[in-house]
């Protein structure tokens, strides 16, 4: 049995904006019933503000679903697009006063009806899923959602990707998949030449240091989303700078200790990093 907030309960019993809006300015289709979990979200928009004067949805689904579904509407009503854009599946989790973290993909669920409905009011068409993508053939999760969902929720093993998707959760045939998509996202790639410690001199280390930045870590943090930047060295003091997705980070302690250990490992043991 999961342990519901009052909170979650209130959304399921009574359930706000349940429904359809006719002539919708903007709907949001995704999951399915064979899956387990599916929602519609349609939006009403004031055209001259961006501002989303009504929203409902229709969900098949569990007592979280439907609970996550109706606070994502009365997260978003009032806001504008570029606004609710901002509402994210731990802010719908947040408003409830939590879910079970088995139950996380509700959460997940609105979020993509919110992107979908939105996209389909600036007339961006669906992303055609290419293929290969699909990891979880049970729940039809493809890669490009895993890598979003780790990424956007700092997940790092297989089990929080099945809270948070499903995928996982069925056959389990794919859960080495996933653990391979894991690796590549959260780990520093190593380097191909290990390059021996030598006693340096100082524009030599710099150049060094430099090098690594360039070849070994920069490439891994720009392909999620990430980059950064090397502000100054001084003796062996290292500082830089985290851009992009990897700017407030939870997963930046993790990933500065890994650059750490690399420049360690690579140019000397008494490198210190610090980012400004
Ligand atoms: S293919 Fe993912 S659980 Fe079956």
């Amino acid at each position: 049995m999961w342990e519901y907030t009052d909170k979650v309960k209130e959304y399921f019993l009574k359930p706000k904006n349940i429904g359809e809006i006719d002539n919708a300015d903007g709907v949001g289709d995704v999951g399915s019933i064979v899956c387990g979990d599916a929602l519609k979200l349609s939006l009403k928009i004031d055209k001259d503000t961006d501002r989303i004067e009504d929203a409902k949805f229709q969900t098949f689904g569990c007592a979280s679903a439907i609970a996550s579904s109706s606070a994502l509407t009365e997260l978003i009503k009032g806001k504008t697009i570029d606004e609710a854009l901002h509402v994210s599946n731990q802010d719908i989790a947040e408003f409830l006063g939590g879910l079970p973290k088995e139950k996380m993909h509700c959460s997940v669920l609105g979020r993509e009806a919110l992107e979908a409905a939105i996209a389909d009011y600036r007339g961006i068409p669906k992303a055609e899923e290419e293929e290969g993508t699909l990891v979880c053939k049970c729940f039809d999760v493809s890669e490009e959602k895993i890598r979003k969902v780790a990424i956007e929720n700092h997940l790092t093993t297989v089990d929080d990707i099945t809270d948070y998707t499903k995928a996982g959760g069925g056959c389990g045939e794919c859960r080495e998949k996933i653990e391979a998509i894991l690796n590549d996202i959260w780990s520093i790639k190593a380097p191909e030449k290990p390059v021996t410690p030598k006693k340096l001199t100082n524009l030599q280390k710099i150049a060094l240091i430099q090098e690594i930045i360039e070849k070994e870590i920069r490439p891994g943090l720009q392909a999620d989303g990430g980059d950064i930047d090397l502000i100054d060295i001084d003796g062996n003091k290292v500082i830089i700078a985290f851009r992009g997705m990897c700017t407030g980070c939870l997963m930046a302690g993790v990933t500065l200790e890994g650059i750490q250990s690399k420049l360690r490992e690579l140019v000397s043991d008494a490198i210190v990093l610090e980012v400004q």
